[in-house]
């Protein structure tokens, strides 16, 4: 054993030695490089154009000929340009420059390339890590064998707020859960480093706290303070770096009054000072220029001085650097320095990507061809769709249905729906005929099933019927399940609602479907957190289904006809009304806390609603149900350089297998400044099969205890605190305490 341990430790000092050796190799080169190159050829690689795919963002126009810029070495990286025929183009363009630079391609894979898996906010509720990360390794696979780079991912926006149209594409609103995911997500893009062949660079968006938009309005100004900032909204972009992630993105928002863009706190200060960074930070699209609308310069002059000042080294598609900064360097505005590790910092990573050495390496159509839509691959997305769907309510067992159920009516109109299924942020890649729908799904498991069809409404529709199709339809069948929810444009960029109901008049089609008596299932489908209070009070089964992708029909099949027992959880709190946002479960208690939904006298509550919301963080139910018991603590005294163990037992008190995810959570009694009433720490995935019992372990240290104090500072309080074993935020099943002494 000895000589085994001696083993690994030369060879981790080997690899080590060798990763250094090459990182001297690289600086070394890139120095050179810089050396040769002229002002403009620089002001060139800090440069970002969009390609001829498909623009996200307001597109400039007479922009010239791209070809040509490139050629001319005024352009460092190119996105929105998919498949290695488009890339070979503009990289065989590059190496007609005179320095031959090689083109970065970057593109927003921010669930899936060519195979769609589920938007991020539904993969966030399998809770997950190790699917998560196969999911971003499957879609970075693809995505390199395409052509392209860098993936402008994970999004780890925390999001309180399901108004903000971009709660889709994050990991929702905890920071713990959100940090997790962060990690997974950078792991599977960049797989096992930069330079291979299937990873692509990973790109930490969007930094900072873009997600806590004022009103949830997309684009909207974020006020907070830093003690906020650095406890709730930062942790996650840590974690993503601490996880080697390539790059950054800045973001949209003004933060207490300054554009991230042109912030040298978040990215000069915190990002390459405190934490270190040596990757590069891309503008989000024009954002470099939006800083003149947003006020806070008078033109592309200045945006280009203010943004390369405070740490912004790449432009996305404003050309206020393309179009200014030679001249800023050569008024003396700013040392030439500035620029150049801008530069190196880009060059760098062309380096690490292999590209100097092959600047068609990732240019392979055979390559391209076969790793496109590999059936283990569909598989994955399968899985990863079962595992993302969260059980919300199942009076009388009603599901899961049995496959030679002999009828289905299945109502709505989501229930053929192909392209929505892909949900926002999925590429066009591949054409939706590749999307298999709740209709196919249901068809293809109970194939002995008669099933009567009806779209019952359209989405967007306004005025209600007496749905005759829809409920003669379900008079006819044995069970009903219903397709609802929002369209592909409802949520994601720019996509911002005042009133997150079921759209249009889908849930009076539910009160006409329920009416009938028959057994109803409601499957919920979108990007967000919807609000339906009446279909939660009387609707006898509703599964969230989110946004699934490809496979979506086939996964909410599997849920529905039992193949695999649901198990998620909601990483984002459920509202009954817009009226109550934000909320969310880690908050403080204030000096009035109601007492339950009806005690608003001189309460912090409202009149006219419950305090709690439809549905909490955390939730989730099974088609089995879970015992907690017996909860023993290894200490109920510790200081904060020992740890301690809480342990219980889980039990699958139902008859048929099934997954748990155990949540922990604490609550700093008394502290100064205050801190919230619980804060998940750590959580579980338990497999059981029916009756069988594990006991489950945590350990509580340090980390777990410490919060920041109004100097920023990292702190831990003397006094009491509570540990809470949960099976949601809102269902505690355990408690212990115990006092962190001096
Ligand atoms: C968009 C988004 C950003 C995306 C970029 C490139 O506006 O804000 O997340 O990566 O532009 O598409």
């Amino acid at each position: 054993m000895k000589y085994l341990k001696i083993a690994f430790t030369a060879a981790a000092l080997l690899c080590a030695e060798a990763s250094f050796a090459q990182q001297k190799t690289i600086s070394a080169k890139v120095d050179a490089l810089i050396s040769k190159m002229t002002l403009d050829e620089k002001v060139g690689q800090l440069n970002q154009l969009n390609g001829d795919w498909e623009a996200t963002g307001p597109v400039t126009k007479d922009v010239g000929n791209k070809l040509d810029d490139v050629k001319k070495g005024k352009v460092g990286s190119v996105l929105n340009i998919m498949g290695t025929n488009h890339t070979r183009a503009f990289q065989e363009a590059a190496m007609q420059s005179r320095l031959k630079i090689p083109l970065l391609f970057g593109q927003d894979v921010i669930h899936g390339y060519s195979i769609t898996f589920p938007i991020p906010l539904a993969e966030a509720a399998s809770w997950d890590m190790a699917a998560m990360e196969r999911s971003a390794r499957i879609a970075a696979t693809e995505a390199a064998a395409a052509g392209i780079h860098w993936t402008f991912a994970p999004m780890v926006d925390i999001a309180r707020d399901p108004r903000w149209g971009r709660v889709m594409e994050g990991a929702g609103e905890d920071t713990y859960l959100g940090s997790m995911i962060a990690k997974a997500r950078v792991k599977g893009f960049q797989g096992k480093g930069l330079g291979n062949i299937d990873a692509v660079m990973a790109c930490v968006k969007h930094f900072a706290a873009y997600g806590a938009a004022i009103g949830g309005r997309d684009y909207n100004s974020v006020d907070m303070s830093r003690r906020t900032l650095w406890e709730t909204y930062l942790p996650p972009f840590k974690a993503a770096l601490d996880a080697g992630a390539a790059t950054f993105m800045n973001s949209f928002n003004d933060l207490n009054g300054t554009p991230a863009t042109g912030s040298s706190y978040l990215q000069r200060d915190i990002l390459k000072g405190k934490w270190g960074f040596k990757g590069f930070v891309v503008s989000d699209w024009n954002s470099v220029g939006e800083m003149i609308p947003h006020g806070f310069v008078k033109d592309n002059y200045e945006a280009a001085e203010v943004a390369i000042k405070a740490g912004n080294d790449m432009d996305m598609e404003s050309r206020a650097y393309i179009g200014n900064l030679a001249k800023v360097v050569k008024d003396g505005r700013i040392n030439i320095a500035v620029v150049n590790e801008a530069v190196r910092r880009i060059l760098t990573k062309k380096f690490e990507m292999g590209l100097f050495d092959d600047p068609y390496k990732f240019i392979n159509p055979a390559r391209e061809k076969a790793a496109m839509n590999r059936p283990e691959n569909i598989e994955a997305a399968r899985d990863m769709g079962r595992k993302s769907i969260v059980l919300l309510k199942n009076e009388k067992n009603i599901l899961p249905l049995s496959k030679s159920i002999k009828s289905i009516a299945l109502i709505g109109p989501l229930s053929k729906e192909k392209w929505y299924l892909k949900g926002a942020w999925s590429t066009d890649v591949d054409p939706n005929d590749n999307v298999v729908t709740i209709y196919d799904g249901i068809q293809k498991q109970a194939p002995g099933a008669k099933i009567y069809y009806a779209e019952g409404c359209k989405i967007k529709d306004s005025v209600a019927t007496d749905f005759k199709d829809a409920v003669d339809a379900a008079n006819k069948a044995d069970v009903v399940v219903m397709a609802v929810g929002e369209d592909i444009f409802m949520t994601g960029e720019a996509r911002s609602k005042a009133n997150i109901h079921i759209p249009g008049v889908q849930e009076e089609l539910i009160k006409a479907v329920v009416t009938t008596g028959k057994p109803v299932v409601v499957l919920l489908m979108a990007g967000r957190p919807m609000v339906f209070n009446w279909t939660a009070d009387h609707a006898p089964a509703i599964v969230y289904t989110w946004w699934l992708g490809s496979q979506m029909g086939n996964s909410v099949a599997d849920v529905l006809f039992g193949n695999y027992n649901p198990a998620g959880k909601l990483p984002i709190t459920f509202p009954r009304s817009e009226g109550q946002i934000p909320i969310y479960y880690n908050s403080l208690n204030t000096g009035r806390p109601a007492q339950g939904d009806n005690d608003t006298f001189y309460r912090s509550s409202y009149i006219d609603l419950p305090n709690t919301p439809q549905y909490a963080f955390g939730y989730g139910l099974s088609y089995t149900t879970f015992s907690y018991s017996n909860i023993s603590i290894s200490k109920t005294n510790i200081k904060k350089t020992e740890s301690l163990t809480v342990s219980f037992d889980l039990q699958n008190t139902g008859k048929i297998a099934g997954e748990e995810t155990a949540q922990l959570y604490i609550r700093d009694m008394v502290a100064q400044p205050l801190r919230p009433v619980k804060e998940l720490k750590d959580f579980k995935k338990v497999m059981l099969a029916p009756g069988e019992t594990k006991r489950i372990t945590f350990t509580i240290n340090k980390e777990k205890l410490q919060f920041y104090n109004d100097n920023l500072q990292l702190i831990t309080q003397p006094g009491e605190f509570k540990l809470m074993i949960g099976a949601a935020s809102n269902n505690i099943k355990l408690e212990k305490t115990f006092q962190l002494t001096n």
